[in-house]
């Protein structure tokens, strides 16, 4: 997805922008440019491809200007190419813009301005914005009134970046529903739609909500709303290392990220679970509220998505609350019944996923009470919710995710118990034992890791595999999901995931001999029927990977990983890990980028 990265300072600006755009590379982009001021003259840098090849580009290191926009673009509207790549000028060469979102209403513009003489280099949307702002400043002749006047014409969503001639000490950034912060420094500041590509820099975020409107100097940063009235904004201190944003010595992000996972269960559980009843920062829901709802929606996209199917057995076994779990695009549109008898969750590692935040609004507007559940502090859709609660894991760089998956599997169950409490819907007694579980996964996912040397062998044995099935019951099932996601993601490999009891309603017919088949199974409940659905598929010659905690009497699988035991509720935390390690080796051993899947993008802010 598209990234920003500006600077107002002292320095050369065009390194800084590179370096802050290659930070930005996990999101995934196509293209990439910079753009700088200097004498009162515009330069711009751009092309097709990686970030690196910008240093090629002839006359790069020749531009002297301590003022720059940069961005990668994730193609939209358009073919990935050098006209379409940002930054793009107005027909006077007066401004430069660079753009992250979709203007919907980009055609129209487009034609109101052609009727009017402007013409028109790229087929992107992001075009009309310079003129846009050349248009209106030619009749306020002040820069920034003509941007604000601009914003006002564009629907859709837009995080922008301008530069201008008429001013050339001066930034003007704005947003509406597409993440931009501010990094305060010294004499100098800096511009991001993410935090790792400036967190070098800076600890000092401020940042921006919907329809504000950013002047910088190198000196002073002043917030406006559309109608230009001053606002004030409180500075946020982002403690993540700048080395957490980095590999670590790892080969990659997602290894890293997989290895990071005990801490950032242990950082998400905090000291929620010291001492007696739950208390939730943000959360105070009263006893009444709770037994008033009538329905929980849970909803997110891929991964987040596959951690509210866990929370969904969780929340219905302890709080005894219908609970639905929907896709955030899907769930916008099918009229969803929602009222103020309705609680609404909302997952979102990045916390800037256009459905999931559309399908918040969604529900906000029609009543509802809604919590976010995200791992980046004032993120948009936590800054759209009623309620926020906060994974730690961390930056999550690498476009597959892991860590984020795991620590919101255990919010979300820390979030149940918490209803359960204010409820009393459930025993003491079953709680404290699943507190008590919660509390062990750290050192159990250690384990997992200490030894993965089977299914590195086990991956060697099948990267070559073009079809593979995922099978699993209850809670395994979700799991069998997320597996299954992970593989496609990262190793290009066509993969299903099944709930084990429906096989014989269809799918089997896909077995044949060979294929491999990883099945999950950590409920001792469901133990024995799911096994037999595994013997129907070893009779029709599948290699079987099981993942389990259950002890067997036959271990006749190709590979068999055994997990430490825990909850069945909270089992996925576990059973997921050798699946995210699968999927990360098979990957390896085809040579793929793991960190950077093909037609993927980190956070995905266009709906
Ligand atoms: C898969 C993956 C995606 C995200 C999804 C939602 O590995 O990362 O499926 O889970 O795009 O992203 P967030 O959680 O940022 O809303």
């Amino acid at each position: 997805m598209c990234g920003i990265v500006g600077y107002i300072g002292n320095k050369k600006a065009s390194p800084i922008l590179i370096n802050g755009l290659l930070r930005l590379e996990y999101r995934g982009y196509d293209s990439a440019g910079i753009a700088t001021v200097e004498e009162e003259k515009i330069s711009v840098m751009k092309n097709k491809g990686r970030v690196n090849n910008l240093n090629d580009l002839e006359g790069i290191n020749n531009l002297k200007g301590t003022i720059g926009i940069a961005h990668t673009r994730w193609a939209t509207h358009g073919k990935p190419s050098k006209e379409n790549s940002h930054p793009h000028m107005d027909n006077s060469n007066s401004f430069a813009v660079v753009h992250n979102g979709i203007i919907e209403n980009y055609q129209e513009l487009r034609k109101k301005l052609t009727d009017k003489g402007y013409e028109f280099l790229s087929e992107t949307d992001t075009e009309v914005i310079p003129n846009l702002i050349h248009y209106y400043y030619k009749k306020e002749n002040d820069v920034l009134k003509a941007i604000s006047r601009a914003c006002k014409k564009l629907k859709g969503s837009y995080a922008i970046e301008v530069l201008s001639k008429y001013e050339p000490d001066k930034m003007i950034i704005a947003r509406k529903d597409s993440p931009l912060v501010v990094g305060k420094g010294n004499g100098e500041n800096y511009i991001a739609s993410d935090i790792p590509a400036i967190l070098s820099y800076t600890k000092d975020f401020y940042f921006l909500d919907d329809n504000e409107i950013v002047e910088l100097t190198r000196d002073s940063i002043t917030f406006y709303n559309q109608e230009l009235e001053q606002i004030r904004k409180r500075v946020k201190v982002i403690d993540w290392g700048a080395a957490a944003a980095e590999k670590d010595g790892y080969d990659d992000f997602m290894l890293k990220e997989i290895h990071e996972q005990p801490n950032a269960i242990r950082e998400t559980i905090g000291a929620k679970l010291d001492n007696g009843k739950i208390e939730l920062e943000d959360l105070n829901f009263s006893k009444e509220y709770l037994e008033s709802l009538n329905k929980i929606y849970i909803v997110a996209c891929g991964t987040a998505m596959h951690a509210g199917l866990v929370a969904k057995t969780i929340i219905e076994k302890l709080c005894k609350i219908p609970t639905e779990v929907d896709i955030a695009s899907e769930f916008r549109y099918r009229e969803p019944l929602i009222d103020e008898k309705t609680l609404a969750i909302y997952i979102s590692q990045s916390g800037e996923t256009a459905d999931t935040i559309a399908a918040l609004k969604l529900a906000k507007s029609k009543g509802a009470k809604t919590i976010a559940i995200s791992n980046v502090i004032g993120s948009s859709i936590t800054r759209e919710a009623d309620y926020s609660i906060y994974t730690h894991a961390g930056p999550e760089i690498a476009v597959a995710s892991t860590k984020a998956y795991t620590s919101q599997v255990v919010l979300l169950s820390v979030l149940a118990i918490y209803f359960a409490e204010v409820l009393e819907s459930s025993e003491d007694k079953l709680i404290n034992k699943l507190k008590k579980a919660i509390l062990e996964l750290p050192a159990q996912v250690e384990e997992i890791l200490k030894d993965v040397s089977s299914i590195k062998r086990f991956a060697k044995k099948i990267y070559k595999e073009t079809d593979m099935f995922f099978l699993g019951r209850g809670t395994d099932y979700a799991v069998a999901l997320e597996g299954s996601l992970k593989l496609k993601e990262i190793s290009y490999i066509h993969s299903e995931s099944y709930a084990a009891g429906e096989l014989k309603h269809g799918p089997i017919a896909l077995i044949e001999n060979g294929i491999t088949v990883v099945s999950i199974i950590t409920n001792k409940d469901l133990m024995d029927k799911s096994l037999s659905n595994i013997q129907e598929v070893i009779t029709r010659g599948a290699k079987i990977m099981m993942v389990t905690n259950q002890e067997m009497d036959n271990k006749n699988f190709d590979c068999i990983i055994n997990i430490p035991k825990t909850n069945p509720l909270i089992s996925p935390i576990l059973s997921v890990v050798p699946l995210q390690v699968l999927a990360y080796y098979i990957s390896k051993e085809k040579g793929l980028d793991v960190d950077k899947p093909r037609n993927l993008a980190k956070s995905v802010t266009v709906e």
